[in-house]
Protein backbone atom coordinates (compact mmCIF):
# COMPACT_ATOMS: atom_id res chain seq x y z
CA UNK A 1 0.00 0.00 0.00
CA UNK A 2 1.00 3.70 -0.75
CA UNK A 3 1.88 4.54 2.75
CA UNK A 4 4.16 1.82 3.57
CA UNK A 5 6.46 2.53 0.57
CA UNK A 6 6.31 6.39 1.91
CA UNK A 7 7.30 5.20 5.35
CA UNK A 8 10.06 3.10 4.00
CA UNK A 9 11.41 6.31 1.85
CA UNK A 10 10.89 8.22 4.46
CA UNK A 11 12.89 5.97 6.41
CA UNK A 12 15.62 5.67 3.69
CA UNK A 13 15.81 9.10 4.00
CA UNK A 14 16.06 10.30 7.19
CA UNK A 15 18.86 7.79 8.06
CA UNK A 16 21.30 8.39 5.09
CA UNK A 17 24.04 10.16 6.60
CA UNK A 18 23.45 8.97 10.10
CA UNK A 19 25.52 6.01 9.68
CA UNK A 20 29.25 5.85 10.18
CA UNK A 21 29.24 8.54 12.73
CA UNK A 22 30.90 7.64 16.06
CA UNK A 23 28.71 7.17 19.21
CA UNK A 24 29.93 8.95 21.90
CA UNK A 25 29.69 7.94 25.54
CA UNK A 26 26.03 8.99 27.23
CA UNK A 27 25.21 11.56 29.81
CA UNK A 28 24.20 8.74 32.34
CA UNK A 29 27.52 7.11 32.64
CA UNK A 30 27.82 5.15 29.36
CA UNK A 31 24.83 2.67 30.02
CA UNK A 32 23.35 3.18 26.77
CA UNK A 33 24.96 4.75 23.60
CA UNK A 34 23.96 8.12 23.21
CA UNK A 35 21.95 8.12 20.12
CA UNK A 36 20.26 10.80 19.16
CA UNK A 37 16.29 11.76 18.83
CA UNK A 38 16.44 11.32 15.01
CA UNK A 39 18.60 8.41 15.23
CA UNK A 40 16.33 6.69 17.77
CA UNK A 41 13.39 7.64 15.36
CA UNK A 42 14.51 6.78 12.32
CA UNK A 43 15.08 3.12 13.61
CA UNK A 44 11.66 3.11 14.05
CA UNK A 45 10.79 4.22 10.92
CA UNK A 46 9.68 8.21 11.75
CA UNK A 47 11.02 11.12 12.09
CA UNK A 48 11.89 13.23 15.19
CA UNK A 49 12.09 16.88 13.93
CA UNK A 50 12.57 20.39 14.93
CA UNK A 51 11.24 24.01 13.42
CA UNK A 52 13.35 26.68 12.89
CA UNK A 53 13.27 30.27 12.14
CA UNK A 54 16.05 31.30 9.37
CA UNK A 55 17.73 34.14 11.80
CA UNK A 56 18.52 31.08 14.21
CA UNK A 57 20.43 29.09 11.94
CA UNK A 58 23.07 32.05 11.92
CA UNK A 59 23.31 30.91 15.83
CA UNK A 60 26.00 28.24 14.96
CA UNK A 61 25.88 26.20 18.29
CA UNK A 62 21.86 26.22 18.03
CA UNK A 63 22.46 25.23 14.05
CA UNK A 64 24.77 22.27 14.90
CA UNK A 65 22.23 21.48 18.09
CA UNK A 66 19.87 21.29 15.20
CA UNK A 67 21.25 19.48 12.56
CA UNK A 68 23.00 16.95 14.93
CA UNK A 69 20.14 15.84 17.08
CA UNK A 70 17.36 16.09 14.70
CA UNK A 71 16.82 14.30 11.32
CA UNK A 72 13.76 16.64 9.99
CA UNK A 73 12.74 20.10 10.39
CA UNK A 74 10.42 22.49 9.06
CA UNK A 75 10.37 26.47 8.71
CA UNK A 76 8.35 28.41 11.20
CA UNK A 77 7.42 31.52 9.40
CA UNK A 78 9.58 31.53 6.03
CA UNK A 79 6.95 29.33 3.56
CA UNK A 80 3.58 31.46 5.28
CA UNK A 81 2.11 33.79 2.17
CA UNK A 82 3.38 37.14 3.58
CA UNK A 83 6.60 35.79 3.10
CA UNK A 84 7.07 34.15 0.16
CA UNK A 85 4.11 36.16 -2.35
CA UNK A 86 4.65 39.82 -0.37
CA UNK A 87 3.45 41.13 -3.29
CA UNK A 88 0.73 39.96 -6.00
CA UNK A 89 2.36 37.45 -8.16
CA UNK A 90 5.52 38.11 -7.01
CA UNK A 91 7.56 35.25 -5.12
CA UNK A 92 10.29 35.58 -2.97
CA UNK A 93 12.05 32.05 -1.68
CA UNK A 94 14.54 32.93 -0.57
CA UNK A 95 14.46 32.63 3.05
CA UNK A 96 12.30 29.10 2.83
CA UNK A 97 15.24 28.14 0.56
CA UNK A 98 17.20 28.11 3.01
CA UNK A 99 15.83 26.62 5.96
CA UNK A 100 15.03 23.53 3.11
CA UNK A 101 19.34 24.12 2.12
CA UNK A 102 20.03 23.55 5.99
CA UNK A 103 17.26 20.45 5.53
CA UNK A 104 19.32 18.76 2.92
CA UNK A 105 22.43 19.48 3.83
CA UNK A 106 22.14 17.73 7.36
CA UNK A 107 19.90 15.01 5.36
CA UNK A 108 16.88 16.12 7.74
CA UNK A 109 12.98 15.20 6.47
CA UNK A 110 11.43 18.78 5.36
CA UNK A 111 7.82 19.40 6.62
CA UNK A 112 6.17 22.39 4.30
CA UNK A 113 4.43 24.71 6.06
CA UNK A 114 2.07 26.58 5.70
CA UNK A 115 0.25 27.16 1.92
CA UNK A 116 -2.68 28.25 3.44
CA UNK A 117 -3.76 29.99 6.90
CA UNK A 118 -5.99 33.08 7.98
CA UNK A 119 -2.74 34.99 9.87
CA UNK A 120 0.36 36.03 8.35
CA UNK A 121 -1.32 36.79 4.74
CA UNK A 122 -0.13 39.77 2.99
CA UNK A 123 -1.73 43.46 3.03
CA UNK A 124 -2.70 42.59 -0.84
CA UNK A 125 -4.92 39.64 -0.38
CA UNK A 126 -6.48 40.51 3.14
CA UNK A 127 -7.19 44.52 1.91
CA UNK A 128 -8.64 43.16 -1.51
CA UNK A 129 -12.31 43.33 -2.55
CA UNK A 130 -11.67 39.98 -4.60
CA UNK A 131 -14.71 38.28 -6.41
CA UNK A 132 -14.60 34.53 -6.08
CA UNK A 133 -13.34 33.89 -9.40
CA UNK A 134 -10.49 36.51 -8.92
CA UNK A 135 -9.26 34.74 -4.92
CA UNK A 136 -9.54 31.11 -6.64
CA UNK A 137 -7.04 32.07 -9.16
CA UNK A 138 -5.29 33.86 -6.47
CA UNK A 139 -5.29 30.89 -4.47
CA UNK A 140 -4.21 28.39 -7.28
CA UNK A 141 -1.35 30.41 -8.57
CA UNK A 142 -0.04 30.73 -4.63
CA UNK A 143 -0.03 27.18 -4.16
CA UNK A 144 1.23 26.03 -7.63
CA UNK A 145 4.24 28.57 -7.47
CA UNK A 146 5.14 27.47 -3.71
CA UNK A 147 4.44 23.70 -4.07
CA UNK A 148 6.41 23.37 -7.98
CA UNK A 149 9.48 25.36 -6.74
CA UNK A 150 9.51 23.09 -3.71
CA UNK A 151 8.89 19.79 -5.71
CA UNK A 152 10.84 16.71 -4.88
CA UNK A 153 11.98 18.81 -2.01
CA UNK A 154 9.15 18.70 0.96
CA UNK A 155 8.21 15.43 2.05
CA UNK A 156 4.61 17.04 3.58
CA UNK A 157 2.60 20.24 2.97
CA UNK A 158 0.48 21.34 6.08
CA UNK A 159 -1.62 22.57 2.70
CA UNK A 160 -4.31 24.01 5.00
CA UNK A 161 -4.02 25.42 8.46
CA UNK A 162 -6.08 25.95 11.82
CA UNK A 163 -9.49 26.23 8.96
CA UNK A 164 -12.39 25.16 11.87
CA UNK A 165 -13.23 26.90 15.36
CA UNK A 166 -13.24 25.39 18.55
CA UNK A 167 -17.20 24.06 18.22
CA UNK A 168 -15.97 22.44 14.49
CA UNK A 169 -18.06 25.29 12.61
CA UNK A 170 -16.09 26.48 9.88
CA UNK A 171 -13.33 29.54 10.52
CA UNK A 172 -14.61 32.67 9.19
CA UNK A 173 -11.56 33.43 6.99
CA UNK A 174 -11.42 35.27 3.67
CA UNK A 175 -11.27 32.01 1.59
CA UNK A 176 -14.11 30.74 3.57
CA UNK A 177 -16.10 33.92 3.20
CA UNK A 178 -15.54 34.26 -0.51
CA UNK A 179 -14.89 30.74 -1.69
CA UNK A 180 -17.67 28.56 0.71
CA UNK A 181 -16.16 25.09 2.02
CA UNK A 182 -15.00 23.66 -1.75
CA UNK A 183 -11.64 25.87 -1.22
CA UNK A 184 -10.19 23.35 0.87
CA UNK A 185 -10.85 20.42 -1.07
CA UNK A 186 -9.55 22.84 -4.55
CA UNK A 187 -6.30 23.54 -2.44
CA UNK A 188 -5.43 20.04 -2.06
CA UNK A 189 -6.21 19.38 -5.52
CA UNK A 190 -3.86 21.98 -6.67
CA UNK A 191 -0.68 21.02 -4.79
CA UNK A 192 -1.41 17.52 -5.79
CA UNK A 193 -0.81 18.85 -9.59
CA UNK A 194 2.21 20.47 -8.33
CA UNK A 195 3.88 18.02 -6.53
CA UNK A 196 2.21 14.29 -6.73
CA UNK A 197 4.77 12.80 -4.25
CA UNK A 198 4.26 15.12 -1.95
CA UNK A 199 1.87 13.94 1.40
CA UNK A 200 -0.48 16.59 1.69
CA UNK A 201 -1.91 17.32 5.56
CA UNK A 202 -4.82 19.57 7.41
CA UNK A 203 -3.02 20.91 10.44
CA UNK A 204 -4.66 22.50 13.61
CA UNK A 205 -4.58 22.61 17.53
CA UNK A 206 -7.14 21.13 20.10
CA UNK A 207 -7.45 18.67 18.27
CA UNK A 208 -4.91 16.06 19.99
CA UNK A 209 -8.24 15.11 21.92
CA UNK A 210 -11.83 13.87 20.85
CA UNK A 211 -13.89 16.52 21.10
CA UNK A 212 -15.85 18.89 18.49
CA UNK A 213 -13.15 20.58 16.58
CA UNK A 214 -11.01 16.78 16.19
CA UNK A 215 -14.60 15.61 15.26
CA UNK A 216 -15.18 17.93 12.57
CA UNK A 217 -11.61 17.43 11.46
CA UNK A 218 -12.50 13.70 11.43
CA UNK A 219 -15.71 13.73 9.58
CA UNK A 220 -14.17 16.59 6.73
CA UNK A 221 -11.39 14.06 6.15
CA UNK A 222 -13.55 11.11 5.66
CA UNK A 223 -15.55 13.13 2.77
CA UNK A 224 -12.44 14.27 1.15
CA UNK A 225 -11.26 10.92 0.79
CA UNK A 226 -14.77 9.72 -0.29
CA UNK A 227 -14.56 12.49 -2.88
CA UNK A 228 -11.00 11.03 -3.97
CA UNK A 229 -9.47 14.15 -2.70
CA UNK A 230 -5.46 13.76 -2.42
CA UNK A 231 -5.57 14.13 1.17
CA UNK A 232 -3.11 12.03 2.77
CA UNK A 233 -2.62 12.97 6.53
CA UNK A 234 -3.85 15.06 9.56
CA UNK A 235 -1.90 17.30 11.38
CA UNK A 236 -2.01 17.69 15.31
CA UNK A 237 0.05 20.61 16.57
CA UNK A 238 0.30 19.51 20.09
CA UNK A 239 0.36 23.26 21.79
CA UNK A 240 -0.28 21.75 25.16
CA UNK A 241 -0.07 23.73 28.30
CA UNK A 242 0.84 22.01 32.30
CA UNK A 243 -2.23 23.92 33.88
CA UNK A 244 -4.87 22.76 31.34
CA UNK A 245 -4.62 18.67 31.65
CA UNK A 246 -3.02 16.12 29.40
CA UNK A 247 -5.21 15.44 26.42
CA UNK A 248 -5.74 11.55 27.63
CA UNK A 249 -7.41 10.05 24.31
CA UNK A 250 -4.63 11.49 21.86
CA UNK A 251 -3.87 7.77 21.14
CA UNK A 252 -7.06 6.66 20.57
CA UNK A 253 -7.66 9.93 18.44
CA UNK A 254 -4.34 10.02 16.21
CA UNK A 255 -5.72 5.92 15.60
CA UNK A 256 -9.20 6.60 14.48
CA UNK A 257 -7.92 9.21 11.97
CA UNK A 258 -5.02 6.68 10.60
CA UNK A 259 -8.45 4.36 10.46
CA UNK A 260 -9.56 6.63 7.54
CA UNK A 261 -6.37 5.97 5.17
CA UNK A 262 -4.64 8.81 6.42
CA UNK A 263 -0.97 9.27 8.07
CA UNK A 264 -1.24 11.35 11.13
CA UNK A 265 1.81 12.78 12.68
CA UNK A 266 1.97 15.09 16.01
CA UNK A 267 3.17 18.74 14.16
CA UNK A 268 4.36 21.47 16.48
CA UNK A 269 4.40 20.27 19.83
CA UNK A 270 5.44 22.25 23.01
CA UNK A 271 4.42 22.24 26.19
CA UNK A 272 4.33 25.11 28.33
CA UNK A 273 4.12 26.13 31.49
CA UNK A 274 3.24 28.69 34.03
CA UNK A 275 6.77 30.72 34.96
CA UNK A 276 8.73 29.88 37.27
CA UNK A 277 9.48 26.25 36.07
CA UNK A 278 10.12 23.77 39.22
CA UNK A 279 11.65 20.74 39.11
CA UNK A 280 7.63 19.00 39.66
CA UNK A 281 6.49 20.88 36.38
CA UNK A 282 9.63 20.15 34.72
CA UNK A 283 9.05 16.29 35.86
CA UNK A 284 5.40 16.62 34.90
CA UNK A 285 6.23 18.30 31.46
CA UNK A 286 8.89 14.86 30.85
CA UNK A 287 6.33 12.77 31.34
CA UNK A 288 3.80 14.43 28.74
CA UNK A 289 6.80 14.28 26.09
CA UNK A 290 7.27 11.25 26.65
CA UNK A 291 3.70 10.06 26.75
CA UNK A 292 3.08 12.11 23.39
CA UNK A 293 6.10 9.99 22.00
CA UNK A 294 4.36 6.60 23.38
CA UNK A 295 1.37 7.41 21.65
CA UNK A 296 2.38 8.16 18.32
CA UNK A 297 4.67 4.82 18.66
CA UNK A 298 1.70 3.24 18.91
CA UNK A 299 0.12 4.21 15.90
CA UNK A 300 1.31 2.41 13.31
CA UNK A 301 0.62 5.42 11.19
CA UNK A 302 1.60 8.13 13.26
CA UNK A 303 5.01 8.84 10.51
CA UNK A 304 6.66 11.64 13.10
CA UNK A 305 7.09 13.72 15.72
CA UNK A 306 7.99 17.84 15.23
CA UNK A 307 8.88 20.15 17.80
CA UNK A 308 7.82 24.24 17.51
CA UNK A 309 11.62 24.25 17.77
CA UNK A 310 14.15 22.56 20.20
CA UNK A 311 14.91 25.08 22.74
CA UNK A 312 13.66 27.34 25.26
CA UNK A 313 15.88 30.47 23.31
CA UNK A 314 13.69 31.09 20.26
CA UNK A 315 10.17 29.69 21.40
CA UNK A 316 7.18 31.73 20.37
CA UNK A 317 5.63 31.30 23.78
CA UNK A 318 6.75 34.15 25.93
CA UNK A 319 6.06 37.03 22.97
CA UNK A 320 2.11 35.29 23.07
CA UNK A 321 1.73 34.30 26.35
CA UNK A 322 2.99 36.42 28.88
CA UNK A 323 4.18 34.73 32.36
CA UNK A 324 3.96 31.17 30.16
CA UNK A 325 7.47 29.54 28.81
CA UNK A 326 10.10 26.74 29.53
CA UNK A 327 7.76 24.75 26.74
CA UNK A 328 10.79 22.94 24.88
CA UNK A 329 13.01 20.01 25.54
CA UNK A 330 16.30 22.54 25.70
CA UNK A 331 16.56 24.90 28.10
CA UNK A 332 17.59 28.50 26.68
CA UNK A 333 21.32 27.59 27.58
CA UNK A 334 20.88 24.91 24.73
CA UNK A 335 21.16 22.33 27.37
CA UNK A 336 18.84 19.65 27.79
CA UNK A 337 16.13 19.24 30.13
CA UNK A 338 14.32 16.19 32.18
CA UNK A 339 11.98 16.31 28.98
CA UNK A 340 14.91 15.53 26.46
CA UNK A 341 16.23 11.94 28.42
CA UNK A 342 11.89 11.36 28.64
CA UNK A 343 11.58 11.75 24.58
CA UNK A 344 14.71 9.51 24.36
CA UNK A 345 13.45 7.19 26.73
CA UNK A 346 10.19 6.49 25.29
CA UNK A 347 11.76 6.17 21.82
CA UNK A 348 14.27 3.75 23.09
CA UNK A 349 11.72 1.14 24.27
O1 LIG B 1 9.67 39.64 11.32
C1 LIG B 1 9.21 40.60 12.29
C2 LIG B 1 10.33 41.50 12.72
O2 LIG B 1 10.77 42.25 11.62
C3 LIG B 1 9.82 42.40 13.85
O3 LIG B 1 10.87 43.16 14.34
C4 LIG B 1 9.24 41.56 14.98
C5 LIG B 1 8.64 42.44 16.09
O4 LIG B 1 7.55 41.82 16.69
O5 LIG B 1 8.21 40.75 14.47
C6 LIG B 1 8.66 39.84 13.48
O6 LIG B 1 7.59 39.06 13.05
C7 LIG B 1 7.14 38.08 13.95
C8 LIG B 1 7.24 36.72 13.29
O7 LIG B 1 6.72 35.73 14.14
C9 LIG B 1 8.68 36.35 12.94
O8 LIG B 1 9.44 36.26 14.11
C10 LIG B 1 5.69 38.39 14.32
O9 LIG B 1 5.61 39.58 15.07
C11 LIG B 1 5.12 37.24 15.12
O10 LIG B 1 3.73 37.44 15.29
C12 LIG B 1 5.35 35.91 14.40
O11 LIG B 1 4.89 34.89 15.26
C13 LIG B 1 4.72 33.61 14.65
C14 LIG B 1 3.28 33.15 14.80
O12 LIG B 1 3.14 31.87 14.26
C15 LIG B 1 2.29 34.08 14.10
O13 LIG B 1 0.99 33.70 14.42
C16 LIG B 1 5.65 32.64 15.36
O14 LIG B 1 7.01 33.01 15.12
C17 LIG B 1 5.38 31.23 14.84
O15 LIG B 1 6.13 30.33 15.61
C18 LIG B 1 3.90 30.91 14.98
O16 LIG B 1 3.67 29.62 14.49
C19 LIG B 1 2.31 29.14 14.51
C20 LIG B 1 2.16 28.14 13.37
O17 LIG B 1 2.55 28.73 12.15
C21 LIG B 1 0.74 27.61 13.28
N1 LIG B 1 0.31 27.06 14.54
C22 LIG B 1 0.47 27.94 15.69
C23 LIG B 1 1.91 28.43 15.80
C24 LIG B 1 2.09 29.26 17.04
O18 LIG B 1 1.34 30.46 16.95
Amino acid sequence: MAHRHALAALAAFATAGLVLTAVPASADGGRRPAKTLGELAAAKDRYFGAATDVVGLADAEYARQLAHEFNSTTAGNELKWYATEPQQGVFDFTLGDQVVHFARKNNMVFRGHTLMWHNQLPDWLTNGAWTADQLRAILKNHITQEVRHYRGKAYSWDVVNEPFNEDGTYRDTIFYRILGPGYIADAFRWAHEADPHAKLYLNDYNVEYIGPKSDAYHALVKSLKAEGVPIHGMGFQGHLALQYGYPTTLQENLQRFADLGVDVAITELDIRMLLPATDDKLATQAKWYADVTKACLAVRRCVGITLWGHTDKYSWIPAFFPGEGAALPYDENLNPKPAYYAIRDALSQ
